[in-house]
């Protein structure tokens, strides 16, 4: 079935064309990576099948079969869809102040009563619950901590917490790991690509560092100037592809063969693990091997 089906999405800011005409479609269980230079649409595309935005018209977007918008028109089964998708963010994602079980008990709320989420009540076997997403991810331990006292990576993996608790079919992150070092990038995800094996959740996740998208997805969608100029294997993206892609910006890309490819295995990774195998030339910011 397909988990994600936009056709001919377009979206004009004012005299800002966003994105235009864009077809996409992914299956159930997919991990797509979506690359593209700042600016060329891809929050915005993430806010479309978040239904976060309406499109412009002629634009349609299906989220697991049912219409989720229609030419600029939400479908009815809007809201129940918007439960069907986590969605997470480079940074933000958590209330700094509270807890992090309470932030991933959150994951819940549209599924209880508005009274216990708004007093926070919450049963023994909910929380045993976040505390199982939260090992889940590897961080059983920072239960009861506040999320302020998170490092980034551990704050990304809190938030896909508590999309397993939120029980979504369909993932979207949105350059869940731009903001995070090497190893917490990995560990990230490691966790967003163990989660699509195993629990079949479909991910959509964007990448400003290209040589993720090359170790972790089969397929990858590239976006310029709102528009869809690559829709295939992760590892027929050429270096001279990528280069053009990125254009001015292209001093920022990190091109993906210089990324030795890790096993998937769980990591109990170290310090140490961060800088292992490559250096990372902070002038140019390629990748080059140790
Ligand atoms: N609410 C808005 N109002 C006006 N313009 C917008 C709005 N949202 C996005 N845009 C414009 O649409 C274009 C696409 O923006 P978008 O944020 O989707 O890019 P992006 O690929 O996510 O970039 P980045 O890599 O920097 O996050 C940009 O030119 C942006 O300025
Ligand atoms: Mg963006």
């Amino acid at each position: 079935m397909t988990a994600i089906a936009v056709e001919n999405l377009s979206k004009r800011f004012g005299r800002k064309q966003a994105l235009s005409g864009i077809d996409l479609a992914i299956a159930k269980g997919e991990m797509v990576a979506l690359i593209g230079a700042s600016g060329s649409g891809k929050s915005t595309l993430m806010r479309h099948i978040a239904g976060l935005e309406r499109g412009d018209g002629g634009s349609l977007v299906r989220i697991l079969g049912d219409i989720q918008q229609k030419d600029g028109r939400y479908g009815a089964d809007m809201r129940a869809l918007r439960g069907r998708i986590g969605v997470i963010f480079q940074q933000f994602n958590l209330v700094a102040r509270l807890p992090v079980i309470t932030n991933v008990l959150v994951g819940i709320l549209g599924r209880i009563s508005a009274w216990r989420g708004t007093f926070g009540v919450f049963s023994k076997a909910e929380k045993r619950a976040a505390i199982e997403a939260l090992g889940r991810v590897g961080i059983p331990e920072v239960a009861w901590q506040r999320a302020s006292t998170l490092s980034g990576g551990q704050q990304q993996r809190a938030a896909i917490a508590r999309t397993l608790m939120q029980r979504s079919e369909i993932l979207l992150a949105d350059e869940p790991i731009a903001s995070l070092d090497p190893a917490s990038a990995r560990r990230v995800m490691d966790v967003l690509a163990d989660i699509n094996r195993t629990e079949g959740m479909t991910v959509l996740v964007s990448l400003h560092q290209v040589e993720y998208a090359r170790v972790y997805c089969d397929r990858t969608v590239a976006l310029r100037d709102g528009k869809v100029v690559y829709d295939g294997p992760s590892d027929a993206l050429s270096d001279s592809f990528l280069t053009e892609l990125y254009g001015a910006a292209s001093e920022e890309l990190v091109l993906p063969q210089k990324l030795p490819v890790r096993p998937a295995a769980a990591d109990p990774a170290t310090k140490a693990d961060a800088h292992a195998g490559r250096h990372v030339d902070e002038k140019t910011k390629t990748f080059e091997p140790a």
